[in-house]
């Protein structure tokens, strides 16, 4: 299952608060959809928490993110290691700044050898850039063209060896992609719901 989370600006606009408020109530969101899809039995969870374009917002509002990102992984981790969840980060995380890279590191390195749900969460992710970054690893490990094929290309994506999603959910309502996971969407199902992001419970 893949989640574009979207709405938490709306959620707070709507109780006339700060957008950050809004982030701020999603990461509850954000806690009951991991253990809820742990429990159920979900073998992989991707969810989108920063797209490459999240970077034009405001820079309290990016910092913002950054340190509840900080937070919940600090507060989490316990859980995550209790529920058996392997965490992962897609993305291009080399852009984020050292102290969240840490806190992702140290989160990464301590769920490794869980065997139960896989947590991925997309970081400084764009679908295109991915793909990118795979035809790259491909060039890089010196295949030649006429051997590239879905499954090498696949292989070099940030989630290698995963399988692709059945499902993606979109909350708040917009009909878009948002270059999210362009290529393991394939053949997934798309379902869009009005619910915003922080009302979205199980
Ligand atoms: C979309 O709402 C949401 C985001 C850009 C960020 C999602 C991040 C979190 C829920 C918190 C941090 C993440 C984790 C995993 C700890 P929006 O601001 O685009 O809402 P709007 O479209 O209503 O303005």
């Amino acid at each position: 299952v893949a989640i574009i989370m979207d709405g938490n600006g709306r959620w707070a606009a709507r109780r006339h608060l700060p957008r950050v408020e809004g982030h701020r109530a999603g990461i509850d969101a954000v806690r009951d959809a991991v253990e809820t899809s742990a429990r159920m039995g979900i073998r992989v969870l991707t969810l989108y928490a920063f797209s490459m374009e999240n970077w034009k917002r405001p820079r309290a509002e990016v910092s913002t993110l950054m340190t509840l990102l900080k937070r919940y992984l600090r507060l989490e981790l316990d859980t995550l290691l209790r529920n058996g969840i392997r965490f992962r980060v897609i993305g291009r995380p080399d852009a984020l700044a050292p102290d969240v890279r840490d806190e992702l590191a140290r989160a990464v390195e301590r769920t490794s050898g869980n065997t139960g749900m896989q947590f991925n969460i997309a970081l400084n992710y764009g679908g295109r850039a991915e793909i990118v970054d795979a035809a790259r690893r491909l060039i890089e490990s010196g295949v030649a063209a006429a051997d590239v094929d879905e499954r090498r290309l696949a292989d070099c994506l940030y989630t290698a060896g995963q399988p692709d999603p059945d499902l993606l959910i979109r909350t708040s309502g917009e009909m878009r992609i948002s270059n999210f996971l362009l290529w393991q969407i394939a053949y997934a199902e798309i379902w869009v719901t009005d619910t915003l992001w922080p009302d979205f419970r199980c």
